[in-house]
């Protein structure tokens, strides 16, 4: 087998898994997913989760990965521990239901910024939206999108991943600060912003704590948990620095990129009236559609908006692929290049059935989210927790000498408070997958 690569640079490392957590899940699921479920309650459910589960699980992922220097799945061979494969494997699953359908949405993107530039959608956005995001368009920009992101994977880590993640996610920051600064500029941005954070001060705790299991579940998708994607990248590092900064610095960018997309987001629909509806996937098209036809400079607006969306969207989607991609070529011997293809190309298949049916895709979306995601998770936490916390924490002390007390913090919040809170978010979530189904059937 090659000799396994190494990121070059710290910072590059610090980017790939940075531009892994901002995607779809910060600009377009957390904004309305916010504004919808009570504002500045639902942030602060959200914050608590980030730190006190977000964070445990990150570092979990980090010393699998740094400890091994393996796969998803290789890594708990290494470690002596194939009983535990099962979360790999879970992984890699979680990885081809994900990209399969997360690249069809990034498939609307493509056609958003092409539509943005020719004005496609101004006089219907709703007609446009259904056009675009269901049948033959969607099916070929999803296969247009898995060309990017397949590309870049095929090129590896160094001259891929790294490169493109050093260049798109300082261009989304910056893209974004501009937008809010744009729509902090137009009449009607206060109502935008009291729409997406007006903290109602009587039931704000109890309301909180009501909305753990759903701020649970979007802590894990936006921070890319459960399913490897830090592992694998952790696995490619060379040096022992702290993994504890690397963690908070991912948190806290993922987190402001994540607000400052509702920020920039709120007062567009505001200042021209539009109802943000439901959220759900397509309202946001659409409504966002409607303000960008109707914005003072919409169609520039628009287009920044979207090119912002899509290379988010792309950092997101290669990890996901990176994950499998090393798998494969780790276990099987394959080369990289075909490899890539190979598995974009099933990929691309399975995804499908979600560029031509709405339903299909959300029934994904949910299992993938509430099940693989968090069990994968589930799992991660007991295996560290219970299994392998004599070694995690001399991981995890290596390069940040002086916090041993931390560490055994972190090993209990994963035995205990995180298993049970992530049994009770299975569960919902499987009762979820169950009614995501029906609807489709
Ligand atoms: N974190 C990405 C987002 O917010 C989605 C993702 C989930 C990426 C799981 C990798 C793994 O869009």
């Amino acid at each position: 087998m090659s000799v396994r690569e190494t990121w070059a640079t710290r910072i590059g490392f610090i980017l790939v898994a940075t531009g892994s957590a901002v995607g779809l899940g910060n600009i377009w699921r957390f904004p309305f997913l916010t504004a919808e479920s009570g504002g500045a309650a639902f942030l602060i459910a959200y914050l608590i989760l980030i730190v006190s589960v977000g964070l445990p699980l990150i570092l979990a992922e980090f010393v699998i990965g740094r400890r091994t220097k393996r796969n998803v799945v290789g890594a708990f061979d290494e470690l002596g521990r194939s009983n535990w494969k099962i979360v790999g494997g879970i992984g890699a699953l979680a990885g081809f239901v994900i990209l399969s359908y997360y690249s069809v949405v990034g498939g609307w993107v493509i056609q958003y910024i092409i539509a943005s530039i020719t004005g496609a959608y101004t006089s219907d956005p709703a007609a446009y939206f259904e056009t675009a995001s269901v049948g033959t368009n969607a099916v070929v920009f999803d296969a247009l999108f898995m060309g990017f992101v397949a590309g870049i994977v095929a090129l590896g880590i160094r001259n891929g991943l790294e490169r493109a993640a050093k260049f798109m996610v300082p261009s989304v920051v910056v893209l974004l600060i501009v937008l809010s600064v744009y729509g902090a500029t137009l009449d009607g941005s206060g109502a935008g912003y009291a729409f997406y954070l007006s903290p109602d001060p009587a039931t704000l705790v109890s309301d909180a704590i009501g909305l753990l299991p759903d701020a649970a579940g979007q802590a894990f998708f936006t921070l890319s948990l459960g399913m490897g994607v830090m592992i694998t990248y952790a696995s490619y590092l060379g040096e022992d620095r702290s993994l504890l900064n690397d963690s908070l610095l991912i948190l806290v960018v993922d987190t402001f990129i994540a607000l400052l997309a509702g920020l920039a987001i709120f007062p567009f629909l505001f200042a021209e009236g539009i109802d943000p509806g439901t959220g759900g996937p397509g309202t946001v098209f659409v409504a966002l559609g409607t303000a960008f036809a109707e914005l003072p400079a919409g169609q520039l607006v628009g287009t920044v908006f979207y090119i912002a969306l899509f290379m988010a969207a792309l950092t997101s989607a290669f990890s996901i692929l990176e994950v499998i991609v090393a798998y494969v070529t780790e276990t099987f011997g394959f080369e990289r290049k075909p490899a890539t293809v190979g598995i974009a190309g099933v990929i691309f298949l399975i995804g499908i059935p979600t560029a031509l049916d709405i339903n299909v895709l959300n029934a994904y979306d949910v299992l993938a989210n509430q099940v693989l995601l968090i069990g994968g998770g589930l799992l991660l936490a007991i295996f560290v927790g219970w299994f392998f916390a004599g070694e995690a924490l001399e991981e995890f002390t290596t390069g940040s000498d002086g916090l041993e007390g931390l560490g055994t913090v972190w090993i209990w919040l994963l035995r205990i408070p995180i298993t049970v809170l992530l049994l009770y978010v299975l569960y919902n979530g499987v009762l979820a997958t169950t009614e995501a189904v029906t609807a489709v059937l």
